[in-house]
């Protein structure tokens, strides 16, 4: 039995420009639960993606929400640009926002989900004081930058200890993981430590087998396991 409480979110950072609105299609057709779309501005990351014109051909290829990660500096300023649908999650690095409080309200007031991020490096305790305030946690299982990374697996410790928290008070917050995610020990010990969404680049857009495939086969591997305390 597949879990359907485990969302999938393919990342268009490895699908083929050239067919973005096919590559949209693709996964949207294969049950995709959400659209993963990297954000870089070559300053917060040494790498540049997209913006604004790319992220309106997706959602123009889909109604699936967008799951939108910003890995810019001074994201406040691009939020009213990039904010157009109540569907969509923004999600900021907490790494980028000098007043990561302001930051997360001026999202919700644009009538989007919102989500914070942490980089390998970053310590869940930064959350303390925004955790009730959010929908969506998103940790980083790379260094942000870059598709086609190893996982990092030092970073399932910070999942555990935040579904630790987050059931404890209660909190409705989700627990994404990002990068390096595949239909194996990754994608089932992300669940087994209690991430709820699986973001998935280079699997699903780089892979031998079609994508439709390739969402199927990590949502079988995420659905035969589940939420494990003593992980
Ligand atoms: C990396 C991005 C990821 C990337 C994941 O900075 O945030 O979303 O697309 O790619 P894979 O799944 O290939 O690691
Ligand atoms: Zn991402």
């Amino acid at each position: 039995m597949v879990d359907s409480s485990i969302k999938i979110a393919p990342s268009v950072l490895s699908a083929d420009f050239g067919n973005l609105a096919r590559q949209v299609r693709d996964a949207t057709d294969a049950g995709a639960d959400m659209i993963h779309v990297d954000v870089m501005d070559g300053h917060f990351v040494p790498n540049i993606s997209f913006g604004e014109p790319v992220i309106n051909a997706v959602r123009a290829a889909t109604d699936l929400p967008l799951n939108i990660h910003l890995m810019i500096e001074n994201p406040d300023y691009f939020l009213p640009s990039l904010v157009k649908d109540h569907t969509d999650e923004v999600i900021l690095h907490v790494e980028a926002c000098k007043h990561l409080h302001r930051s997360v309200d001026y999202v919700k007031s644009l009538g989007a989900k919102v989500g914070v991020a942490i980089n390998p490096a970053t310590p869940i305790s930064i959350l303390e004081d925004v955790l009730e305030m959010v929908d969506i946690v998103l940790v980083m299982t790379v260094n942000p930058g870059f598709g086609g990374q190893s996982f990092i697996p030092r970073t399932l410790k910070k999942v555990h200890d935040l579904r630790e928290i987050i059931d404890e008070y209660d909190y409705n917050v989700e627990i994404e993981v990002d990068g390096g995610i595949k239909s194996d020990f990754t994608a089932s010990s992300s669940v087994e430590s209690g991430a709820t969404i699986l973001v998935a680049g280079s699997a699903v857009y780089n892979s031998e087998i079609s994508v439709k495939d390739a969402i199927s086969a990590i949502r079988n591997t995420a659905g035969g396991v589940s939420y494990n305390p003593s992980n």
